[in-house]
């Protein structure tokens, strides 16, 4: 159950121009999450910006946690877009920030993860909620496509490894890193390596036209295809409506991003 609570700044460091890792202690919520859910976090304590930011969480240490060290520690990576992260990126050694959280559904694993064959592919920082995935699914074989526009936007490609058959694609629009295009042309050409009658897991995240352009792209039936879905949101919790999209559900075809997901079936996700 989501709770608010306050975390207490760890570190808060720049890992590339645009892109900051926030290090917190926050054992109540870093006990309770699972991949793919997210805080609603309040980015300043002067009333602006008025409302809370979601955010993925990257990492989160529950008490359990082997690493004695990190055992609460909650993470995130963001990148610096506007008011609200520009103010994140002055966060000090020692502050408190008040979040809510943990949020969503988060990803469904496989039955079996340690024989799962696994596809993720993600843009920019959508790649901070794909990164959890890493350590239930790295037993299995994985294959994760990373895209963005130059290089600078490139995350977490050495949060995978480690895993018995885990390989890396990367793709940039410029060109600067790895294969030049967009991590869905890329991962479209490289479809052939994937038998489309085994039931893969595909987890997805990055910006709407990326994962509208997978919809289009992934024919196969028999693969499951989760994409966390961004979203502008008001509250985080199903209050103010503001997060909504459209979905084949005939019951409640609009459905709320932070309540119902923000994990979707992408085959049930209507494009307007
Ligand atoms: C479930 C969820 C998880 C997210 N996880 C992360 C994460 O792990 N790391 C991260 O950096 N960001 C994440 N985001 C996006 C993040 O919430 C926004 O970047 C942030 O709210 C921007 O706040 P701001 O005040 O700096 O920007 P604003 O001043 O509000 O906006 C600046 C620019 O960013 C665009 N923008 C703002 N929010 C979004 C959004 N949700 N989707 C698309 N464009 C947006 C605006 O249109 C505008 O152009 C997530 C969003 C959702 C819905
Ligand atoms: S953000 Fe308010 S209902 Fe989803």
């Amino acid at each position: 159950m989501a709770i608010q609570t306050d975390g207490i700044v760890l570190n808060n460091r720049r890992i590339k121009p645009l892109y900051f890792l926030l290090e917190m202690d926050c054992p109540a919520i870093a006990d309770e999450t699972k991949p793919g859910q997210f805080v609603m976090l309040r980015t300043s304590n002067d009333g602006r910006p008025l409302l809370r930011r979601p955010f993925s969480v990257y990492r989160s240490y529950p008490a359990h946690h082997p690493e004695k060290r990190k055992r609460g520690h909650l993470l995130i990576l963001y990148k610096m877009v506007g008011q609200g992260t520009r103010k994140m990126a002055a966060f000090k050694k020692g502050e408190k920030v008040n979040l809510i959280g943990p949020l969503g559904n988060g990803f469904t694993l496989p039955p079996l993860p340690s024989s799962a064959r696994t596809i993720l592919i993600g843009g920019g920082v959508g790649m901070a909620s794909l990164s959890p995935l890493n350590e239930p699914l790295r037993s299995g074989q994985l294959s994760v496509f990373i895209g963005g526009k130059t290089k600078d936007d490139i995350l977490c490609e050495n949060d995978f490894g480690g895993g018995k058959g885990s390989n890396i694609f990367i793709a940039t629009e410029d060109g600067s890193r790895g294969k030049k295009g967009t991590v869905v042309t890329l991962f479209l050409s490289e479809m052939k390596r994937f038998d489309k009658n085994e039931p893969y897991h595909v987890y997805v995240c990055g910006p709407d036209e990326m994962v509208k352009a997978l919809s289009k792209g992934i024919k196969s039936g028999k693969w499951t295809i989760q994409a966390s879905m961004e979203a502008r949101m008001g509250c985080g919790f199903g209050a103010c409506w503001g997060c909504v999209l459209k979905t084949t559900d005939p019951q409640t075809p609009y459905q709320r991003v932070c309540q119902a997901g923000p994990v979707f079936n992408l085959r049930e996700i209507v494009w307007e």
